[in-house]
């Protein structure tokens, strides 16, 4: 009864922003992302019919906070279907991405934990059925499942079973890139559940935002199909400032941003003057991901290094997804 999963992060083009049911995570929108090969998350979890409770600890640190409460409350959802209940389980998980700070790390964190739970159980579920299981934990973890370009269905039932992630296109079908610039790893004030909670019970912005959606969606799948990259590159880019532009309409109102998020922002525009398609998403938290194309690769990082306020540049190919160790 152990196991232990790899899972990538993924940066969303289209980004999930809100649920239409929290315990389920249900989301209001269908979202679509790249999974990253530069970031990723590696839990063991060893169920054991001796333990009291559960043990969480992250990057060789035990967790007794809210984070620990939503691993264990998410283990209790495979001990259910188990029918493990009261069989506690030892969870050991790395970060290799900054945690809490915008860069994913629910992600990958809930998309290994869920694997490893799955396989620890020998549960054998299908990659739909992972999927399923992986939303309850963290929404953007559900597309962590696979690799290369992913959508996630938001559904419409109320049960949940129709809201899954599936791969649109492998991770060999087009060679972008993505530059996570690091302006501060520092752990968010306000987290993307609370933030997103916030702005669908608040904002006056809201109703666009999702009306605006699903022609987002669209053409950017016939971008990723027909490997348009300005075409994804600009959509990804209008989508993402839409959805941050919603967190200031809400009240109490609120920005992901610093001052040096703007700067980062003024040069991707700034290469784009200079011919070099470079386009930026940011989730929720300041630091900025840069979308290019790897002949472009020099001079994107050669200007993004000598940005002001920025501390690293950490490149990432389209990722792969679940494995196992
Ligand atoms: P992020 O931008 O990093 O995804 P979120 O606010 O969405 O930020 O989620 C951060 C939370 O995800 C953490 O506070 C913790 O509860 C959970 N988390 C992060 N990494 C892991 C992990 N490896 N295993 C379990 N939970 C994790
Ligand atoms: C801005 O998946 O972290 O990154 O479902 O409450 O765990 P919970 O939230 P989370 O939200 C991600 C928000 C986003 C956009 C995205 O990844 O699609
Ligand atoms: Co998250």
């Amino acid at each position: 009864m152990r196991a232990t999963a790899k899972a990538h992060t993924n940066i969303a083009l289209i980004k999930y922003w809100g649920k239409r049911n929290e315990e389920l995570i249900l989301p209001t929108n269908s979202s679509l992302s790249v999974t990253l090969d530069g970031f990723y998350t590696e839990t063991t979890v060893h169920f054991k019919e001796d333990l009291k409770r559960d043990i969480f600890t992250l990057n060789k640190e035990e967790i007794t906070n809210i984070a620990y409460d939503r691993v264990t409350n998410y283990l209790d959802l495979f001990r259910n279907y188990a029918n493990k209940q009261g069989v506690f389980a030892e969870v050991h998980s790395i970060n290799k991405v900054p945690t809490a700070a915008g860069f994913a790390s629910s992600a990958s964190g809930f998309a290994a934990l869920a694997a490893a739970s799955a396989k620890a159980l020998q549960l054998h579920l299908t990659d739909e059925e992972l999927s399923r299981f992986t939303r309850q934990g963290s929404g953007s973890a559900c597309r962590s499942i696979y690799g290369g370009f992913v959508e996630w269905e938001k559904g419409q039932r109320d049960d949940g079973m129709d809201s899954f992630a599936i791969q649109i296109a492998p991770q060999d079908h087009w060679d972008i890139r993505v530059a996570a610039v690091v302006l501060t790893a520092k752990e968010k004030d306000v987290s993307s559940r609370i933030g997103m909670k916030r702005t669908v019970d608040t904002s006056v912005f809201y109703d666009g935002w999702l009306e605006s959606l699903p022609k987002d969606l669209q053409e950017i799948k016939e971008g990723i199909m027909a490997c348009d990259f300005e075409k994804v590159g600009a959509i990804a880019e209008a989508n993402c400032l839409k959805m941050h532009a919603t967190t200031l309409g809400a009240y109490p109102p609120f920005t992901y941003w610093q001052d040096t998020t703007m700067t980062v922002m003024q040069t991707v525009q700034q290469l784009r003057k200079n011919n070099i398609p470079a386009y930026f998403t940011i989730d929720a938290g300041p630091n900025v991901k840069v979308l290019y194309l790897p002949e472009d690769e020099q001079r994107v990082l050669d200007k993004l290094q000598n940005t002001e306020g920025v501390s690293e540049v950490i490149v990432s190919k389209v990722g792969n997804g679940i494995s196992y160790v």
